[in-house]
């Protein structure tokens, strides 16, 4: 039995629904051949961060105004300006090189916090040649004086003025951590985004005992992590409706990881954690299982499969919503 792994994403049409998700060598066109050589539907870049743009900026205004205490016949005056290379240009050179190589749709992403001027960088990354951004919103809610409605709409601003900034196809990268999660990711939609991307895995610091500094630790993920996205994406997908994109991450090494997150509603996977760990050419053992499932199932197409769970939550929210939790915790047996 032949199985159709095309899929929709952001408008765009995909060989898989298995899609190497932001990730440091994903700009390399080594790492990019692979990629795409295994297979994957979509390759999204390492974020370019909002602080590393502004950071370039104050660089940037620096050497302009090293230059305004030189005489202007000085030789190096115009060298140190023309020659300045900030981290938005690298990105862009970045973009612009994979984009020569590779085939497959390349998502470029966007990591900020706050709305402003560096979101002119989002128009050069569209005219680069992205084929969708993605917007990362990643930052923790630590300020007391600031309430979950304040934090909200600075959110949604932001969204909205990345929409405006662009053309191409806008997904948004969100945290689990919002109060009001489906009213939160039906205001995303409504400020422009296409689609949503479930979830941001936040990493959590460590406290190093001995110096008493707090320590970045990176860990890679497990399969367990992927039933968060898996629960909000089946509690979202009806509520969304098909319009909107959905992706998958956090947790997915597997086809049958694949396959959960396409059951209840999702348009793509997204793969990291599992990439890193067996290397890019993963993706197509992981598209084998995948095949091989829909196979054994019965299920010709991505289409097919796509939200079959779902419409079960559209009859019974519960499975995903309140009434699970007691069933999960009255369903411990003791070792
Ligand atoms: C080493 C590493 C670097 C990452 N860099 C980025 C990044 O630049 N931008 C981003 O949005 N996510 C980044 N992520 C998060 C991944 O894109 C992905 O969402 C997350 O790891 C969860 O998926 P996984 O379980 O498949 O790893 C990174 C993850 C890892 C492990």
């Amino acid at each position: 039995m032949t199985v159709d792994l095309h899929t929709r994403y952001l408008g765009l049409d995909l060989r898989s629904p298995i899609v190497a998700s932001a990730a440091p060598h994903n700009g390399e066109p080594a790492t990019a051949r692979l990629l795409e050589r295994a297979g994957v539907g979509a390759i999204v870049l390492p974020s370019l961060f909002e602080e590393e743009i502004l950071a370039e900026e104050i660089a940037f205004d620096r050497a302009l105004a090293q230059g305004t205490e030189q005489f202007a016949e000085a030789l190096d005056y115009f060298p140190a300006v023309e020659t300045f290379m900030g981290a938005a240009d690298r990105y862009v050179a970045m973009l612009e090189r994979v984009k020569t190589e590779i085939t497959v749709p390349i998502i470029a992403s966007l990591n900020a916090n706050t709305a402003g001027g560096w979101i002119s960088t989002a128009r050069r990354i569209e005219a680069a040649g992205a084929d969708a951004l993605e917007l990362n919103l990643y930052h923790v809610a630590a300020d007391p004086r600031r309430t979950a409605a304040e934090t909200d709409a600075a959110d949604l601003e932001l969204i909205a003025a990345v929409r405006a900034a662009v053309t191409i196809p806008l997904a948004v990268k969100l945290s689990p951590f919002y109060s009001a999660l489906a009213h939160f990711a039906a205001g995303a939609v409504a400020a422009g985004a296409d689609g949503l991307v479930l979830f941001n895995r936040f990493y959590q610091p460590d406290l190093d005992l001995e110096s008493l500094e707090v320590v970045p630790r990176l860990e890679l993920s497990h399969a367990w992590e992927l039933r968060l996205p898996v629960r909000w994406i089946g509690i979202l997908r009806p509520q969304l409706g098909s319009g909107v994109s959905l992706a998958a991450t956090s947790g997915a090494q597997a086809g049958t990881d694949v396959v959960k997150a396409l059951m209840v509603g999702a348009d793509v996977v997204m793969m990291t954690s599992a990439l890193l760990r067996h290397g890019p050419e993963h993706a197509a053992s992981v598209e084998s299982e995948l095949r091989a499932w829909m196979a054994d199932h019965e299920y010709e197409s991505v289409g097919q499969l796509r939200g079959s769970a779902s419409q079960a939550t559209v009859e019974d929210p519960s499975a995903f919503e309140r009434a699970n939790y007691m069933q999960t915790i009255r369903s411990w047996v003791a070792p």
